[in-house]
């Protein structure tokens, strides 16, 4: 087997993996960097991010209101002295990626400018029109190029972590073009692999987002934190589930029901702030607005489509010049989707899973319980997002928590021995598995497809916006058929040549993981809280879990679930509060 041996190794190359690169590679220019990812790094899931990245900025904001806008957004779960560093580290990330090339939309005065976005009091959503992932990503990708130790494996699928002593010492990576399994050694290890969305049938999330990363850590003894907390998007455009952004709400879109109406004005979305900001009621919190809808729906007041129920998003009256200024990939998107112009028509939209809360948890500098794998980005749970994060700061996370893992991984590589030589046995023993479990595999009889959908399904119908004890179960007993079926799954290509079907069987094997940890945790939290809402428990109940959850794999594979205390630093829980 190829043996290739690296200081620090990145999983993922989107945002966080690429920031974190760049901060190894200027915190010790002695070491060799490694980019492993998937996908070409310019094909990564933050190329698609739209409506912005917060960072406090105005005269009238401070960090103090971004840190109380994100906890009372995330109903009291962040840990406050991990919002504190973000907060602090975010404008001096997001200034750094200017200088790096990436152009932040101005005020006609030539300061940054900012949009509200959902959830926060304040305006601090810095934007590139509606391309902001594209824009960073562009920005840290040719940032990279200027750094000889920052390699690149591209299109190369992690299907392990390499452990030994306790310690991680590397991966073992597919290469997808010729079927070739590498050995990847490094003194540390970050995931910056991205979340899990495609547990779920209707997401923003694109293919590649299958949970590699968390399901991998999780394997490797690595707990997943709070990972019940799926957080949906008011308005993914029905069939794709395309993001349409947060963007054209804060730039003044109203969501209408079937009769016109506007029907947030009729729903809690939190309390009016003591010092109401001039607000639009369609910039509640997420899990908010999507509760909303699903009244709207039961109500009878939803519009049906031949793919669900949706209410409209309404931007006509923005005008022509305002949406090609400001929201323009809206336009783009709809009229090639969903073959309509937003400037003469409105938008059908519906809640579409988005984003995930919960991930590997690490302490403040992305270290992980497992010496030597460190995690950033939507993988990690270090946490800021609580129980709903608000838009626009994953961005910024994926920044200000990527750079942070970078130099701290950096600073873990610098003081360790060569990885060890038993690596490389474990390594062909996965070359094996791969061969025996898939490639080789002659009595197979399941389709990955059909369990992937069989899978998405079972997830949205038990853990979807509601949930509650009994749908929970439901879901936890076909997961774990779907898991036994997997056993006999049949691979119909078995060339070395890219093939695809065999990385979606290992992608389908981390999904599957992933639908344990969720349903487990789910039926965990005896409570409502954020995006997790239990019929059953349909209250906060801080006496009793104003905690985090946290999902080991046991020895008979299954998920064992523990509870944490989250860190309260500053600012007790309380009420939601926001403006309107
Ligand atoms: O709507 C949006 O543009 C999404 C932003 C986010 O999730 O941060």
């Amino acid at each position: 087997m190829d043996t290739r041996v690296h200081d620090v190794l990145l999983v993922g190359g989107g945002g966080a993996g690429l920031r974190a690169a760049i901060a190894v590679a200027e915190t010790n220019p002695g070491l060799s960097v490694a980019v492993v990812s998937k996908v070409y790094p310019m094909r990564s899931h933050t190329v698609s991010a739209e409506g912005g990245a917060a960072a406090v900025v105005r005269d009238e904001d401070s960090l103090e209101a971004h840190a109380y806008d994100t906890i009372s957004g995330g109903d009291w779960l962040c840990d406050q002295d991990a919002v504190e560093a973000f907060v602090r580290e975010a404008t001096r990330e997001m200034v750094q990626l200017e200088h790096w090339g990436c152009p932040w939309s101005r005020q006609p005065d030539g300061r940054i400018a900012t949009r509200p976005f959902g959830g926060m009091k304040i305006e601090r959503t810095w934007y590139a029109a509606d391309k902001t992932g594209f824009h960073m990503l562009h920005a840290l990708f040719q940032t990279t190029l200027r750094y000889p130790p920052i390699k690149r494996y591209d299109e190369f699928f992690v299907t392990r972590l390499l452990v030994d002593d306790g310690r991680c010492q590397g991966v073992v990576a597919l290469e997808v073009a010729t079927g070739k399994v590498q050995a990847l050694l490094a003194k540390a290890v970050i995931l910056c692999s991205g979340g899990g969305g495609k547990v779920f049938p209707f997401t923003t999330n694109a293919n590649i987002k299958t949970g590699d990363g968390m399901a991998m850590a999780y394997q490797s003894g690595a707990p997943l934190k709070d990972m019940e907390f799926v957080q949906y998007h008011p308005t993914g455009l029905p069939f794709t589930g395309i993001l349409i952004t947060e963007a054209a709400r804060a730039e003044g879109g109203w969501l209408l029901n079937k009769d016109g109406y506007r029907y947030l004005q009729d729903y809690d979305l939190g309390t009016p702030s003591p010092t109401p900001v001039k607000r639009s009621m369609e910039l509640g919190p997420r899990d908010r607005l999507s509760q909303a809808f699903v009244a709207e729906s039961k109500a009878g007041r939803a519009i049906p489509t031949p793919y669900g129920d949706v209410v409209h998003l309404d931007v006509r009256h923005l005008g022509e010049a305002v949406i090609d200024k400001k929201i323009p990939f809206v336009r783009e998107l709809c009229l090639k989707y969903q073959k309509l112009d937003p400037v003469k028509e409105m938008i059908p939209v519906r809640p579409v899973v988005h984003y995930m809360m919960g991930g590997v948890a690490t302490d403040l500098d992305g270290a992980t319980p497992v010496a030597g794998l460190f995690a950033a980005g939507e993988v990690a749970c270090v946490s800021i997002n609580g129980a709903n994060r608000l838009g626009s700061n994953s961005l910024t996370e994926l920044l200000v928590f990527g750079a942070r893992a970078g130099r701290a991984a950096a600073r873990f590589a610098g003081a360790q021995p060569d990885p060890s030589s038993a690596l490389v046995a474990q390594a062909a023993d996965e070359e094996r598995r791969l061969h025996r479990d898939f490639l080789g595999r002659t009595d197979g009889t399941e389709r990955v497809a059909d369990i992937r959908s069989e899978m998405q399904q079972a997830m949205e119908a038990g853990a979807g916006i509601y949930r509650d004890e009994e749908s929970i179960q439901v879901a936890a007993t076909k997961v774990a058929a779907l898991r036994q079926r997997f056993r006999r799954v049949a691979l119909q290509d078995s060339s070395r040549t890219f093939n695809t079907e065999l990385v979606s069987a290992l992608e389908l094997s981390n999904l599957l993981d992933l639908a344990e940890v969720i349903l487990a945790s789910a039926a965990a939290r005896r409570e409502s809280r954020g995006a997790h809402q239990r019929t059953d428990f349909p209250e906060r109940d801080d006496e009793g879990f104003l905690a985090h959850t946290m999902a080991r794999q046991g020895e008979d594979g299954r998920p064992r679930i523990e509870f944490d205390p989250v860190t309260i630093t500053t600012w007790p829980p309380g009420e939601r509060v926001y403006g309107r």
